[in-house]
């Protein structure tokens, strides 16, 4: 595994196993297997609902804690100071860990405000070893940026090899905000894994179009975290250290991005608007 340094200088694995929609019912032997093929960065979050299924596999587990590196992201109905502060230590309790390697805000809705200053005092109490937010396109990330104390060490956004985000990347690096690839498979929709180019260029170095499309956003200087549930393709997925792409390689692959996102754009009224209401509903549950 390789890492690489935050601007806080707290240091991350490059490649990161995901448990979005992982129920919980399975998820702790996921994320067992997960960690006995090599992964070290498990990326949960409040919404997933899976967070004390997660904990469970940090128990079971002999990896110690301090070679693990745990993702938690705080849900929108949690926005606000006094909300997200509660939140924090929930999740605390349910990963069953004092600590957590890195907390994100997980969307730019509601009181985020209120939520980062909450981060911020984890952070300096040493609950939190880094803090920094999700899907902040760049107006969200310069904003808070701007107006925050602690400066957000990651952005964790939608990124692949069909929605590349060059212009949002740019911005991140310009702000030394690291930039944290999900669903480097673009979900497995848009018939990710039959892509010509993809699958070419894999053929040429005898690797599979998954360790393809994790190894351009890695020589992109992004972090990937991606999901699966199959033992074989977590070692796979991990499998991506002993190749580089030609500049042809990337030139080609570059041509793919388009600008339409896998799942939807969190600047669309309707999608804002339905995210805002599904948020304060999920958590009345
Ligand atoms: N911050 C956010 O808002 C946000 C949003 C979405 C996701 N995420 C994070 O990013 C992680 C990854 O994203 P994602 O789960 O949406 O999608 P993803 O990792 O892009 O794709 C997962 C899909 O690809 C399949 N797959 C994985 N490896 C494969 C391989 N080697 N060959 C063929 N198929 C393969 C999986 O199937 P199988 O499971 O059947 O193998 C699954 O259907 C999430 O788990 C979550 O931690 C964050």
């Amino acid at each position: 595994m390789e890492w690489i340094t935050l601007s806080n200088g707290v240091k991350m694995p490059v490649l990161g196993f995901g448990v979005y929609q992982i129920p919980a019912d399975i998820c702790t032997e996921v994320v067992c297997q997960a960690l006995s093929a090599g992964y070290r960065l498990i990326d949960t979050a409040q919404i997933y609902r899976n967070e004390e299924a997660v904990g469970q596999a940090l128990q079971k587990s002999s990896v110690p804690r301090e070679e693990l590196f745990l993702t938690g992201k705080i849900w929108i109905a949690n926005a606000s100071y006094e909300k997200a502060k509660a939140s924090i230590d929930g999740t605390l309790r349910k990963l069953g860990t004092d600590y957590l390697d890195l907390m994100l805000i997980h969307q730019p809705f509601g009181d985020y405000y209120g939520s980062y200053r909450a981060m911020e005092e984890a952070y300096r109490a040493g609950k939190l070893r880094a803090i920094g937010v999700s899907n902040f396109y760049p107006d969200r990330l310069i904003d808070l940026w701007h107006f925050v104390e602690v400066k957000p060490m990651v952005n964790q956004a939608e990124s692949h090899i069909l929605y590349q985000q060059q212009k949002a990347h740019e911005i991140m690096e310009q702000y030394g905000v690291h930039h944290q690839a999900w669903a480097p498979f673009a979900h497995g929709r848009m018939n990710f894994f039959s892509i010509g180019a993809l699958r070419e260029i894999a053929h040429n170095h005898g690797k599979t179009a998954a360790q393809v499309a994790e190894r351009f956003l890695l020589e992109a200087g992004r972090s990937v975290v991606a999901k699966t549930t199959h033992r074989e393709r977590m070692a796979e997925n991990l499998d991506v250290f002993d190749f580089s792409l030609t500049a042809q390689e990337k030139e080609s692959l570059r041509s793919l991005d388009g600008t339409t996102s896998a799942f939807f754009s969190h600047t669309d009224p309707e999608t804002v608007e339905s995210l805002c209401k599904r948020g304060a509903e999920v958590w009345q549950n």
